[in-house]
């Protein structure tokens, strides 16, 4: 198997808070994440592509596909935005690095030109990152 790789990066805020609980148990829960004025993170995200090495390219995918492709689907939509008030999912669905990845997959997983995602790691801070293989 092989395994191609692309990594970007995109800035964003948000904030943690279940409308299901009580204002206590939020603070309780999030701490200073449940500040609804929101703080930024710089994501750097990796997404993971595998498939066939084309004989006639040599190539799994073309990387500027990729590129453009995580671009349209991803940065468009999350680049210096306020996750919870300007990504429609994040609405009613908490923003955590989990959060994100899994939509991250769900916009990219339909539209990659050749391949099959594999896998999307997003960073929240350098020491930081979560896995989502699509199930
Ligand atoms: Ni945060």
């Amino acid at each position: 198997m092989i395994y191609v790789t692309r990594r970007a990066e995109f800035s964003a805020a948000h904030y943690y808070h279940n409308p299901r609980l009580s204002p206590e148990e939020n603070r309780r829960l999030f701490g200073k994440c449940n500040n609804p004025n929101g703080h930024g993170h710089n994501y750097v995200l990796e997404v993971t592509v595998t498939g066939e090495v084309d004989p006639e390219t040599g190539m799994v995918l073309d990387l500027k596909d990729l590129k453009a492709a995580i671009e349209k689907e991803v940065l468009a939509a999350m680049d210096h935005r306020f996750l919870n008030k300007e990504v429609p999912v994040f609405a009613d669905k908490i923003p955590t690095t989990e959060n994100i990845a899994i939509e991250i997959w769900r916009r990219l997983a339909p539209n990659l030109p050749t391949g099959r995602l594999h896998r999307v790691r997003l960073f929240e801070t350098p020491d930081l990152y979560v896995d989502f293989y699509g199930d």
